[in-house]
């Protein structure tokens, strides 16, 4: 993709920001990046005033004037389009452009990304500076290629603004052709909500209590996310006109309430994203992670990057101490963290990883996000840090392009994801779930990849996968039941969790024996399902030999057709129900699992179905590091990475070559505190 993941090279770049700096010090701080190993520089994305200071005035000097310095220096950029903050003119003109809370409360100037994609003004005068960006820029020779917006949807992906009120009937519309087919859908005959009138439609409001429509919000999210697709789509669509052959077209972040997937077919190049690895350690989000593999949690948030594009960048990497004016929170990185954490993204599959930021800014929300340097600019150990990455990184160029290596995936799909969000039963059985796969993968050293489904998912891409979780698959539809249909019978292991198949894709509950389209793939009936409930104490399962505890909720299963009772409850009312059922399904197998993960059950599926640890004949290590392997034909690059702070002592099994030394090695090898090992294995 021209000058980044080309596939030869892994590429550094930072975040600059010319108009928050005097013009004296462009050249300088190039020409130190150039030194530091620095080839590329993002610039412009909350720079509309630069450009349009007053309505309809385009002035290009600003930008044509640092992109001279760039090419006379030889740096390259990725330009932005600056649709994430508007012109304080703007939003004071127009008023509409604004989002507002759900009480219809306007978000007025001062933050960022308090427009709605859906506003018409908005639309017309995002789409006008758009095209001046592009028209203008897009030609140089150094720009390399454009970010969209800035991490769309983040902080905010909710609308609830008049204009969207209208989009949404227009959405609905589409979707449904006529009201009856919306009321039937949406279940309004419950409580009086039936429809006679597309006006009488509006996005969620405030009622008494937080209740409302359930099937109406799983719509409005989707909406939501067509919204958001539709404003980078008519970006993208603007800015290709103009971009120079090779050039590319990218976005930053993966946010909530946006099928990133369907934006990046439709959209982009491939996806970017921010990785600020620290957080970990300050937001109460990231709490369900134990505290030392809490920075790990980025393996997870950027397994979730490499479902949407294999080879991927990173737009913003954590390189300082983190918090806005209002917040002060995730630590500085110590010694050897960022290369660490630079590492952590390329063994997930970056190939160019940027800093956020080069400079830490002495104005504004940021004041306190600091950057590589800090307000100073004075040189410091981050920037030398930054050098040591760089070298580094050339010595293993040979692995970019190489792909994640992965025998065990985690099936996920927007429709659930977003059920999940409204339904409490669904998110409390997914929020035990999810982390305790990641932790049991993670900790077992089993790489693993998210799999997304839709109901056009080609299987044989999912192929090289051995074992599948489809934890919660509460939402089913017969498409997607024919997709893992087929992924078993080809030979695949599907393990699927508890509440799966009781809801349509409306989110209704079906009439069907639960598990509703999963019975007969899974052999599993469920006559009876609960809660545990909080005085049932513990609820034991016992699998051959190997007793688990039940988590969250029970189905209490019975195997109907070829189904196979695999292990049983053996306390309370639900002692002798069947806890997990197994079905041979062609080549392949389907487990039913009656109850939630946690993070035993999970390790102990892994090790029954003999897919742990499948790097063990290569290398051991200690729980400490995380493992990963990146493949290209027969090359496999094995990452070994230190999170602890005291050094680690590894076994490498197998001969391989150092790539930061060009030594061979093998045997016993010290890691550093925060260190990494990056070498081919023979
Ligand atoms: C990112 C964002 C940047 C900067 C950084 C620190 O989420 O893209 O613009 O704000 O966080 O807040």
């Amino acid at each position: 993709m021209g000058a980044i993941l080309d596939g030869n090279r892994l590429v550094l770049g930072t975040c600059y920001y010319p108009e928050h700096w005097p013009k004296e010090l462009w050249r300088e701080d190039l020409e130190r990046m150039l030194k530091a190993g620095i080839e590329v520089v993002r610039i412009a994305e909350f720079a509309w005033s630069k450009v349009e200071l007053t309505e309809g005035n385009f002035t290009y000097s600003f930008f044509d004037e640092f992109l001279d310095l760039a090419e006379e220096v030889g740096m390259k950029v990725i330009f932005c389009t600056p649709t994430a903050t508007p012109p304080a003119w703007l939003t004071e003109k127009y008023p509409e452009v604004l989002n507002a809370d759900i009480n219809g409360v306007l978000y007025r100037h001062g933050e960022r990304r308090h427009c709605n994609y859906n506003s018409p003004v908005y639309q017309k005068l995002s789409e006008r500076i758009v095209e001046k960006f592009a028209a203008h820029y897009a030609s140089r020779p150094c720009i390399i290629g454009w970010q969209i917006d800035n991490e769309i949807n983040c902080g905010i992906n909710q609308f609830y603004s008049e204009s969207d009120n209208r989009a949404f009937r227009v959405f609905l519309e589409k979707k449904y052709g006529n009201l009856d087919a919306l009321n039937e859908a949406w279940g309004t005959v419950f409580w009086n909500q039936t429809y006679t009138d597309w006006e009488e439609i509006h996005v969620p409001r405030k009622t008494n209590s937080d209740a409302t429509n359930p099937h109406e919000v799983l719509d409005y999210t989707r909406f939501i996310s067509d919204s958001a697709r539709r404003f980078i789509k008519m970006q993208s669509d603007i800015v290709r006109k103009y971009v120079k052959p090779g050039d590319f077209v990218t976005t930053n972040g993966i946010f909530a309430n946006i099928d990133n997937h369907q934006m990046t077919k439709e959209s982009l190049d491939f996806i970017t994203y921010d990785s600020y690895p620290n957080f970990a350690y300050c937001l109460d989000a990231y709490r369900d992670v134990p505290g030392e593999i809490r920075d790990r949690k980025w393996s997870r948030n950027l397994a979730e990057v490499r479902a949407v594009t294999p080879v991927f960048g990173i737009m913003e990497q954590q390189s300082g101490a983190n918090g806005w004016n209002t917040r002060m929170e995730a630590p500085s990185p110590r010694p050897g963290q960022m290369a660490l954490w630079t590492m952590q993204s390329v063994a997930h599959g970056a190939d160019y990883v940027s800093y956020f930021r080069w400079r830490t800014c002495t104005v504004g929300t940021e004041i306190y996000w600091h950057g590589i340097l800090d307000y100073s600019g004075r040189d410091n150990r981050r920037i030398a840090e930054v050098g040591q990455i760089h070298e580094k990184l050339q010595s293993m160029k040979e692995l970019a392009g190489s792909i994640y290596e992965a025998q065990v995936g985690i099936v996920k799909d927007y429709d659930n994801i977003w059920d999940a969000q409204l339904d409490v039963w669904h998110e409390r059985v997914d929020r035990a779930s999810q982390p305790a796969l990641f932790q049991a993968l993670q900790l077992s050293h089993t790489p693993f990849d998210y799999v997304y489904l839709n109901d056009d998912t080609d299987v044989t891409e999912w192929k090289k996968y051995q074992v599948l979780f489809y934890p919660h698959a509460t939402i089913m539809s017969k498409e997607r039941e024919a997709v893992l249909r087929a992924y078993v019978e080809t030979g695949g292991t599907l393990v699927i969790g508890c509440r799966s198949g009781y809801k349509d894709m409306n989110g209704r509950c079906v009439m069907e024996k639960l598990p509703g389209l999963l019975a007969d793939l899974s052999g599993t009936d469920i006559p009876e399902y609960s809660f545990i409930a909080p005085d049932a104490g513990k609820v034991t399962i016992q699998w051959g030999d190997t007793e688990l505890e039940a988590s969250v909720f029970t189905d209490l299963l019975q195997p109907i057709g070829e189904g196979k009772q695999e292990a049983v409850y053996t306390s309370d009312y639900y002692a002798g129900s069947g806890a997990l059922i197994s079905n041979t399904v062609g080549a392949g197998k389907v487990y039913y699992y009656g109850t939630a993960f946690n993070t035993e059950s999970a390790r102990v599926f892994l090790e029954k179905l003999n897919v742990i640890s499948p790097y063990r004949d290569v290398v051991h290590a200690p729980t400490g590091c995380e493992i990963a392997v990146r493949r290209k034909g027969a090359d496999q690059y094995l990452f070994v990475l230190n999170y602890d702070k005291k050094p680690a002592q590894i076994e490498l099994c197998r001969k391989g070559t150092d790539l930061y030394t060009g030594q061979e090695v093998s045997g016993r090898i010290e890691i550093d505190g925060y260190g990494t090992l990056v070498c081919k294995v023979y």
